[in-house]
């Protein structure tokens, strides 16, 4: 735990939260009888609540703790960065030295043909954002009525609008309205729980007859995208059976980024022959930010 000495007011801390704090996912009966456990405290693995009793954090927060708590090293670099720039816009043709780092790191981590990265503030807002992307590629490419998103039952995909009706949790969506006419939901992907007598391979078959019986009812015109969660997080941490994604792949459109002209696949041929309306028409609403005629000159920059 921290070497540094806080000392916290449990009562008035647990009086604060219960009076003003919004929990998302609670049982609102329950929570007003008793509050929050209140964590006030990490060291790697465990937590620690404002009585000082010690957990570990066996979901590593939620699920975004992957390299344990009170990294130094982390910390450092988020306190220097802090105080050298706290935030800079990256629209129009603006950025800045960090994004412009990670966005390459990320790419050389990432395999084939992902390059490109487009950033996000959290796990809902980047489904959301990628699936509106999904779509503004179909309508450029002149193919506006694929639209349906294929998900699972009890995946998870987030809180925003869109990435609530992704998600297959039932529950979740009591009372909330949703998008239905964007997502049709397939079966969950859950060996333990598989159809008696199903051996693994069988299983992993009929997951994938489901997906292309769906794939006929709807339509290929019709569908614009499968979500889905490599093993099933919050819906139970679901063990696929083996094979399924690469089997349920190979449905799939090219991705985004093997839709580059320069790129030569099959696919890319059809994107480089198809025509999408021209941009010229129009109006540039950002001329004064163009982008530079030439790169800026080399300024020393070390990451944090
Ligand atoms: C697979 C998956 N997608 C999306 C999300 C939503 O992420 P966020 O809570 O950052 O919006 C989560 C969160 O746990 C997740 O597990």
């Amino acid at each position: 735990m921290s070497t540094e000495t806080r000392t916290f007011d449990a009562q008035a801390l647990w009086q604060k939260d219960k009076d003003h704090f919004i929990h998302p996912f609670t049982d609102y009966s329950l929570f007003h009888e008793k509050g929050c456990d209140l964590i006030t405290d990490s060291d790697g693995i465990y937590v620690e609540d404002v009585h000082g009793n010690r957990f570990i954090d066996g979901i590593a927060g939620l699920w975004c703790v992957n390299v344990g708590h009170g990294r130094a090293e982390i910390g450092q670099a988020m306190a220097e960065q802090a105080t050298r720039m706290a935030y800079f816009s990256t629209f129009n043709n603006l950025s800045n030295a960090p994004a412009a780092e990670l966005a390459a790191k990320l790419a050389e981590l990432a395999p084939e043909n992902l390059n490109h990265v487009f950033f996000s503030s959290g796990g809902s807002a980047a489904n959301d954002a990628t699936v509106r992307l999904v779509h503004y590629v179909f309508n450029r490419l002149g193919k506006p009525s694929k639209k349906r998103i294929l998900s699972r039952r009890n995946a998870y995909h987030g809180t925003t609008y869109l990435a609530a009706t992704l998600t297959g949790i039932e529950s979740n969506n009591w009372d909330f309205d949703t998008l239905d006419h964007l997502v049709t939901h397939l079966s969950e992907a859950n060996l333990y729980r598989r159809p008696k007598g199903m051996s693994e391979a069988e299983y992993c078959n009929h997951l994938v007859a489901e997906l292309e019986e769906s794939i006929t009812e709807i339509g290929a015109d019709n569908i614009a995208a499968f979500i889905a969660e490599p093993i099933m997080g919050a819906g139970g941490v679901l063990m696929p059976p083996r094979d399924t994604m690469p089997a349920c792949r190979r449905y799939a459109a090219p991705t985004a980024s093997s839709l580059s002209p320069t790129k030569s696949s099959p696919a890319s041929a059809a994107w480089a022959t198809s025509s999408p309306p021209k941009r010229s028409s129009i109006p540039n609403r950002t001329s004064s930010t163009a982008p530079r005629d030439s790169p800026p000159a080399t300024r020393p920059w070390a990451p944090p």
